[in-house]
């Protein structure tokens, strides 16, 4: 069984595209592979992150993973900063890994903008650090959304490297998990962007935690054009609005895009906002409700991440260990 590990960041409230891109498909892997899922505090702070925000959101990211199905007694959940290991393997991967492949990063260069100059070293080697999530746990597969490819791939250069310098066969390949369902869910004010919990508009997105009049509100307003659903998916491909809001009603419903434009083709948009809103709806208020619970209880929910981070503990410290050995480290 190829071991899963999986990352994603407490930066704010999750969305539909954290559904629909990640979280669904991390619910459905645990059924097939030996699962390890972190909420990546140590990234999220490569910005700067208000304290008691950074707090709230941790446990409120870790509340909709359970909401939405990761099951702790199957699947290792667990927020990265309480498993030292992952900070000890980045410290290695920092000197394993060249400039010229960091300088290479297209999401530095989206990141950073054009202040270069003033974003944090930790920004920066925000790759290394994702490559020693995975590998402190000898993780073979990563779920990602297709922006994370090439940090993946880095994962792989530095495995490479570390093995060749130190002339062992430690750190395994990884393969990412690009799935079919991590389709980009994009902004609803504009189609050519991803939705996003840091866009300043939060008409742009569907929160996981909005109740039923903000969602069906949000679609109401989302941006379209003035033309009918098309009859073919071929009827999208100069549509960005039109083609975002057919692919989450394709996603939430389990159909084929085709599917749903076979039966919403030739109306309008009117009719076809108000079908969308109520399957979102419906799929989303449970795990909304869900959430709440869980958040009212934050005892429960620490000590239940607690455990995670125990057990995650006990599977990384025998492999970092043995890369510090590896190094030269005395143990
Ligand atoms: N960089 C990932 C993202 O922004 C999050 C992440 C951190 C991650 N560590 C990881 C994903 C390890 C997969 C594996 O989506």
């Amino acid at each position: 069984m190829h071991r899963v590990l999986s990352g994603i960041q407490p930066s704010g409230i999750p969305t539909l595209g954290n559904y629909l891109g990640a979280i669904r498909n991390w619910v459905a892997l645990q059924d097939t592979h030996d699962c390890l899922f972190c909420v990546v505090n140590l990234h999220a702070i490569t910005g700067f992150q208000d304290p008691a925000l950074l707090r709230a959101n941790t446990l409120e990211m870790a509340a909709t993973l359970l909401a939405c199905g990761i099951d702790p007694a199957r699947s290792v959940l667990f927020v990265q900063s309480a498993v030292s290991a992952h900070a000890r393997l980045a410290w290695i991967f920092n000197c394993i890994a060249r400039l010229g492949w960091l300088n290479r990063m297209t999401q530095f260069k989206d990141k950073a903008g054009r202040d270069r100059e003033s974003a944090s070293a930790g920004l920066y080697v925000y790759p290394n650090l994702m490559a020693a999530d995975i590998h402190t746990y000898h993780a073979t597969r990563v779920p990602v959304g297709d922006d994370q490819r090439q940090h993946v791939e880095l994962a792989n250069d530095i495995a490479e490297k570390f093995n060749h310098d130190y002339g062992v066969d430690f750190f395994p390949r990884v393969e990412p998990l690009i799935l079919p369902e991590a389709a980009r869910i994009m902004s609803l004010r504009d189609g050519t962007r991803k939705m996003s919990k840091s866009d300043p508009s939060d008409q742009s997105r569907i929160n996981l935690t909005d109740d039923a009049d903000a969602i069906a509100l949000k679609i109401r307003r989302a941006r379209t054009d003035p033309a009918p659903l098309p009859h073919d998916a071929a009827g999208l491909a100069d549509r960005p609005e039109a083609r975002n809001l057919v692919a989450i009603y394709a996603a939430i419903t389990g159909a084929e895009v085709a599917h749903v434009l076979a039966e919403h083709g030739g109306h309008g948009f009117g009719a076809f906002k108000e079908a969308l809103a109520e399957r979102l709806v419906s799929r989303l208020a449970p795990v909304a409700a869900e959430t709440r619970r869980l958040l009212a209880d934050t005892a429960h929910l620490e000590q239940t991440l607690r455990q995670g981070a125990a057990r995650a503990d006990a599977l990384a410290e025998p492999i970092v260990a043995e890369a510090e050995r590896i190094v030269g480290f005395l143990s």
